[in-house]
C-alpha cells in the first residue's frame, strides 16, 4: 500500500498516472504505479471539453469512486475541480472532505496559489492530505492566456519556489511542478523536504506524472512534454472496424455466442 508518508522515503523515482475509470485504474495499479491521480484533466481527456474548467465536483467524485474500486495498492489522489476550492474556506474543506469520505480518495490535489496556503493548512489540520500543484496551473488558463511554460524569468521562478515552500510549510505532502524549466524544478526539488512530482519539468523531480490518454496513445493530441508509449486509439479503431465488418458479414454472432432453448421452439 502506498501512503503519503511512504512517498517521502522512496529511493526510486515516484511514478504517477491519471485514471478516470475502473478498468484503467486496475491496469495502472497492477503495473505498480505508485500514485493514481483522478485529474480534472478528465475534462479534456475524456469529456470532450477544451479545458478543465467545466469539470464539476460530481464528475470528480463519481470518477474517484470508480478508480478507488479498481485500485488495491496505489495512493489515490482526487483533483479538486475549478471553483470547488478557493472561494470560501469552509466550503473548500467540505468539498475536499467529500472526496475523501464519500468518494474514497486517499488525498486531494489543489492547483495552488497564494490563496490556497491557508486552505491547505486547514485541510491538513482536519486530516485531509494535500498535494500542491505549482507552475502551470491549467485552471488559470484564462488569466495566463494559454498553457505556456511558467517560471521562465527570475521573478516568476522565485514566486513559484516561494509558493512551493509555503505549501510545504502549510503541510502539503507533495508538490506537482508543471511545465517549468528543468533547472528550476531541480532547485525546488533540492529545497523541499517533501517529494516533487514533475510534468514537463525535467528529470530531476522526485517523480513524474503524465495523463493516461497521452501515455497509451488514446487522445488525438498531447502536449510536447508528454510521450506516447502505445497506440490504444489505433488498436480501438482496428477492433471496432473488425466488429462492424463481422456484423455486416454475418460472421458475428457465431454459434458459440448464441444459445438455443428447445423449450421455446415455436413459441406463439
Ligand atoms: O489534472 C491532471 O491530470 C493534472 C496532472 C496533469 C498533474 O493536474
Amino acid at each position: 500500500m502506498t501512503t503519503t508518508q511512504g512517498l517521502r522515503d522512496r529511493e526510486e523515482p515516484i511514478t504517477m498516472l491519471t485514471a478516470y475509470d475502473t478498468p484503467t485504474a486496475e491496469v495502472v495499479d497492477e503495473a505498480g504505479i505508485d500514485v493514481v491521480l483522478v485529474g480534472d484533466s478528465m475534462g479534456n481527456a475524456t469529456m470532450g471539453y477544451d479545458s478543465t474548467l467545466p469539470v464539476t465536483m460530481e464528475d470528480v467524485a463519481s470518477r474517484t469512486g470508480a478508480v478507488v474500486r479498481g485500485v488495491e495498492d496505489a495512493l489515490v489522489v482526487a483533483d479538486m475541480p475549478f471553483l470547488s476550492f478557493g472561494v470560501d474556506e469552509a466550503e473548500s474543506v467540505r468539498n475536499a472532505g467529500e472526496l475523501i469520505k464519500e468518494a474514497g480518495a486517499d488525498a486531494v490535489k489543489i492547483e495552488s496559489g497564494p490563496h490556497t496556503v491557508e486552505t491547505t493548512r486547514r485541510m491538513v489540520d482536519v486530516g485531509i492530505p494535500v498535494m500542491a500543484h505549482v507552475g502551470l496551473t491549467p485552471q488559470h488558463v484564462n488569466r495566463l492566456g494559454g498553457y505556456g511554460r511558467q517560471g521562465t524569468d527570475r521573478a516568476a521562478a522565485e514566486t513559484i519556489l516561494e509558493l512551493a515552500r509555503e505549501h510545504e510549510d502549510a503541510g502539503a505532502f507533495s508538490v506537482v511542478l508543471e511545465h517549468v524549466p528543468a533547472n528550476l524544478a531541480a532547485t525546488i526539488t533540492d529545497e523541499l523536504d517533501v517529494p516533487t512530482i514533475g510534468i514537463g519539468a525535467g528529470p530531476d523531480c522526485d517523480g513524474q506524472v503524465l495523463v493516461i490518454t497521452d501515455v497509451i496513445g488514446l487522445g488525438e493530441w498531447s502536449p510536447s512534454f508528454s510521450a506516447q508509449f502505445g497506440d490504444v486509439r489505433g488498436e480501438m479503431a482496428r477492433a471496432v472496424a473488425e466488429y462492424k465488418s463481422a456484423v455486416e458479414a454475418g460472421s458475428f454472432p457465431a454459434d458459440e455466442h448464441s444459445h438455443v432453448e428447445d423449450a421455446v421452439d415455436d413459441v406463439e
